[in-house]
């Protein structure tokens, strides 16, 4: 028994050496040459995340995963607006250009994220030179410039931006950062109007994740209705999904795909990945504010995860792709958040340092049982 896993062990190992050798050929491979894009074609878009080191090809089996299973990418990192203007009017286009480059040169859809959002923006964008709140007045300017030269810069390029990322807590109020509190709630129809005059042909979506909450449900639901009312463009909701195991329940999820469906707009899975891991809080949140200390045993899968949890991790991402092909006539896009478990932000969320397993692509890039059983379910699907 033992000599037979040690066997297994060598051959999963030639399997990755061959892979380094020849990285387009093998690993992204479902077994049977069939790919998750062809399954969907015709549903919704299926997009990852991607990063720089990915594009630049640093990172060539998820480069080569990308291009073989993917027709949709979304910037993880690289067009935040920490990214794209550190210090004011010095803009920085250089990763992101080659994000672009890099969708276009692949035919894929590119998707921006994200224009407005209260993490990852530098501190001068809310500040004067002593470091106190600037104007309202100054901060829209300073918005309106971002945007306008951002989505200008990528105009007829990037397909959709995620306009504003964010704005509203659980429970439906308005999250309190500067843009809300410094301009107030319409920050996020200013924006929306600014990306249109930029760019009037790019699709333009609000995102956030636990939609699945019904305090903010209702509350972009409104939102999205008062943006209608008042004549301004909104293409898409992105919903980012970042799940466990039986959190949201599905019920949940679907009442707000439908909720945001009947609104006219497109509806996305935006940041999909599925935590094995247990949560040291009660509440689920990707709340990039929170966090736990490391302890030992929240992180039970350091070496490998045993199979009870691989085929939980396979069931649960089914249901999910079960219900996203229910909606499949105004669901747009499914993009998980990164290429494979080794690159996933949860092993660092809540908790630094631990071993998770939340994507459809394993340490080693090769495909995990699910993305077969996705196949499948996307071909089975009239
Ligand atoms: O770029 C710096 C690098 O210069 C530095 O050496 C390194 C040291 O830690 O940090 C690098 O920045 C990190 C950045 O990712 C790029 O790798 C930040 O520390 C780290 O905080 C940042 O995390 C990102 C997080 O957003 C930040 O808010 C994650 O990769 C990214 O997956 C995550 O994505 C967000 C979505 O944009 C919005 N929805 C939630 C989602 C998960 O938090």
């Amino acid at each position: 028994m033992k000599q037979i896993g040690l066997l297994l062990k060598a051959l999963s190992l030639c399997l990755v050496a061959l892979c380094l050798l020849d990285a387009n050929h093998c690993v992204a491979n479902d077994g049977e040459g069939k790919t998750l894009k062809d399954a969907y074609n015709g549903k919704f878009l299926i997009g990852v995340a991607v990063n720089t080191r990915q594009v630049d090809g640093v990172d060539s089996l998820a480069q080569s995963v990308i291009k073989q299973h993917f027709n949709a990418i979304v910037a993880e990192n690289c067009m935040k607006s920490g990214m794209l203007q550190p210090k004011q009017g010095a803009f920085n286009f250089s990763d992101a250009d080659k994000f672009v480059a890099f969708g276009e040169a692949n035919n894929l859809f590119v998707t921006g994220h994200c224009l407005v959002w209260h993490s990852q923006a530098p501190r001068w964008f809310f500040t004067d030179k002593d470091g106190n709140d600037v104007s309202r007045d100054t901060l829209i300017a300073r918005m309106k410039t971002h945007i306008q030269t951002v989505v200008g810069h990528f105009k007829g390029k990037v397909k959709g931006w995620d306009v504003v990322n964010e704005a509203i807590e659980d429970d439906g109020s308005y999250r309190q950062s500067k843009f809300y509190k410094i301009i107030g709630e319409d920050f996020i129809e200013l924006a929306f109007r600014f990306a249109y005059e930029a760019d009037p042909d790019c699709e333009l979506y609000y995102n956030d994740y636990n939609m699945n909450k019904q305090g903010k449900r209702e509350a972009v639901v409104k939102m999205v209705q008062n943006l209608q009312k008042k004549g301004i463009k909104i293409d898409g909701i992105g919903m980012q999904a970042h799940c466990t195991l039986t959190y949201p329940t599905i019920a949940d999820e679907e009442a707000s795909i439908e909720a945001f469906c009947r609104l006219g707009v497109k509806v996305m899975i935006t940041e999909l990945d599925v935590s094995v891991l247990p949560n040291p809080f009660e509440y689920n949140t990707a709340d990039v504010n929170q966090s736990a200390e490391y302890k030992e045993k929240l992180n039970p899968y350091g070496k490998e995860l045993p199979d009870s949890a691989s085929q939980a991790l396979t069931n649960r991402y089914l249901d999910l792709y079960h219900l996203f092909l229910r909606h499949k006539g105004c669901i747009s896009r499914v993009a998980v958040w990164g290429v494979s478990d080794k690159g996933s932000w949860k092993n660092n969320f809540p908790v630094w340092g631990r071993t998770d397993y939340p994507l459809l692509f394993d340490r080693n890039y090769l495909p995990k049982p699910v993305v077969k059983k996705l196949i499948e379910a996307g071909e089975a699907s009239k």
